[in-house]
C-alpha cells in the first residue's frame, strides 16, 4: 500500500494581520481512498476574500487551524479505486473549501471540475471565482439584450475585467468606474466602452456617455459613496447588485430612488451559487467559460507570483492597492 507523503501548506492558527498570521508548515498527505484523487497543486491566487478570511472579517470563517485558498488548479497525480472519469495527468479545479494554498491534497473525484488541456496555468487557477461571478451577475438579475449598458465600479478588478470581456462577448456595453487614470487605456483596449474616474461627475449626465440609454444593471464591489454614484446612473426599475465591499463602507438608498425610480438592490455570492446549483449546471458553466479562457477572450491580469516559502511576502503584495492584477502562489 502507498505510504503517506509530506507536503508544505500555508496555514493559519489565528485571525489577524494577514501577512503576520500565515505560516508555512509540513503536512502529511494520505494516499487517495476509493473515489478520491491525489492532486498536486500547480497554482492558486490570493483573492480579496482570502485576505478577509485571514483578517477574520468574512461572511463564513473556517475552523482553525485552517489552510486558506478558495481556488486553484492542480494536476491529478494518483486515482483511488473506482475513479473512472479522471486520470493521472488531468488538470482539475479542486472542490470548494479544501484550502488550495498547499502543494498537494486529496479530494473526492466527483467534486473536482476537470479542465481542458493546454490552459495557461495562472488563468486556470483563477477560473472558478472571478469569471463565474461576472457571468452569473450579467445573466441572473436583468434580462439584458445586445446594446444594453451595464455600469460597474472597481472595473479594473479581476471580476470587473471579466465583466468587460463577457459583456463584450454578449454584445453588451459597459460604463466602467475606476479610481486611477492609469488603467483607462488598458480597459479601453480590452473592450470597455466607457471608462470614467470615481472623482468625475459622470453620474450627472449618463446619457452623454451612453448616447441615451441608462444602464439597467449596476455591479458594485466598493460600497460607500461609489455605490451611491452607481445608483444615480441607473434607469428607472434598474438593479444594483452588490458583490464586494472593498471600501468596507455601507451605502444608503434614498426613499425616492426606491419609490419613484423603483430601483432594486440585490446581492450575489458565487460560493452560494456553486453550493446550491446542481452539479451539472456548475459543470456546464465551466464548460462555457473554459474555452473563453483558453482562447484569451477571458483573462484575469497577473501582478506577480510567489513560491510557497514566501507566503508572507505574497500576502503583503496581495493586500496592496494599485496592483497590476492578481498575486498567485506557484507550487511547481
Ligand atoms: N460575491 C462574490 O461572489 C465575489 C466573487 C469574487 C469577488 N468578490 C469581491 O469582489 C471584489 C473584487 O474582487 P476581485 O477578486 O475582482 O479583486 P482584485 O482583482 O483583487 O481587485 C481589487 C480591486 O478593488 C479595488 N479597490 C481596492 N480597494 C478599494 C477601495 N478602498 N475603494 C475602491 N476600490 C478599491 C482595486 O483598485 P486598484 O486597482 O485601483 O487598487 C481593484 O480594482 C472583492 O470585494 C471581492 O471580495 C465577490
Amino acid at each position: 500500500m502507498a505510504k503517506p507523503r509530506t507536503c508544505r501548506v500555508v496555514c493559519i492558527h489565528e485571525f489577524g494581520d494577514p501577512a503576520s498570521v500565515v505560516r508555512v508548515e509540513a503536512r502529511e498527505v494520505r494516499p487517495p481512498g476509493a473515489g478520491e484523487v491525489l492532486i498536486e497543486m500547480l497554482a492558486a491566487p490570493i483573492n480579496p476574500a482570502d485576505i478577509n478570511i485571514l483578517e477574520g472579517r468574512y461572511g463564513k470563517l473556517p475552523d482553525l487551524p485552517a489552510v486558506p485558498g478558495n481556488e486553484g488548479v492542480g494536476v491529478v497525480a494518483e486515482c483511488g479505486a473506482g475513479v473512472e472519469d479522471l486520470a493521472s495527468g488531468r488538470w482539475v479545479k479542486p472542490p470548494a473549501g479544501v484550502g488550495c494554498w498547499r502543494e498537494a491534497l486529496v479530494a473526492k473525484a466527483e467534486d473536482c471540475i476537470p479542465l481542458p488541456e493546454g490552459m495557461d496555468t495562472e488563468q486556470a487557477a483563477m477560473i472558478s471565482v472571478n469569471p463565474p461571478t461576472a457571468w452569473r451577475m450579467l445573466e441572473d438579475f436583468v434580462d439584458l439584450k445586445p446594446g444594453d449598458w451595464v455600469v460597474q465600479n472597481a472595473a479594473n478588478s479581476g471580476v470587473g475585467r471579466c465583466v468587460i470581456s463577457i459583456a463584450r462577448h454578449r454584445g453588451l456595453k459597459t460604463l466602467n468606474v475606476v479610481r486611477r487614470a492609469d488603467v483607462r487605456d488598458e480597459l479601453k483596449a480590452m473592450g470597455a466602452d466607457a471608462v470614467v474616474l470615481e472623482d468625475e461627475p459622470f453620474f450627472k449626465d449618463v446619457a452623454a456617455i451612453t448616447g441615451g440609454p441608462r444602464p439597467r444593471l449596476g455591479l458594485n464591489a466598493v460600497g460607500g459613496e461609489s455605490a451611491g454614484r452607481l445608483l444615480r446612473c441607473l434607469a428607472s426599475g434598474g438593479t444594483l447588485v452588490t458583490y464586494g465591499g472593498m471600501s468596507k463602507q455601507g451605502f444608503t438608498v434614498g426613499a425616492a430612488q426606491m419609490i419613484f425610480a423603483d430601483l432594486r438592490v440585490r446581492g450575489f455570492w458565487v460560493s452560494r451559487w456553486v453550493k446550491e446549483a446542481p452539479r451539472q449546471v456548475v459543470r456546464d458553466l465551466f464548460a462555457k467559460i473554459a474555452p473563453l479562457v483558453c482562447d484569451g477572450t477571458l483573462r484575469v491580469a497577473v501582478d506577480s507570483t510567489f513560491p510557497i516559502e514566501r507566503a508572507a511576502d505574497a500576502i503583503r503584495r496581495a493586500s496592496e492597492g494599485g496592483r497590476g492584477g492578481k498575486v498567485l502562489f506557484r507550487f511547481r
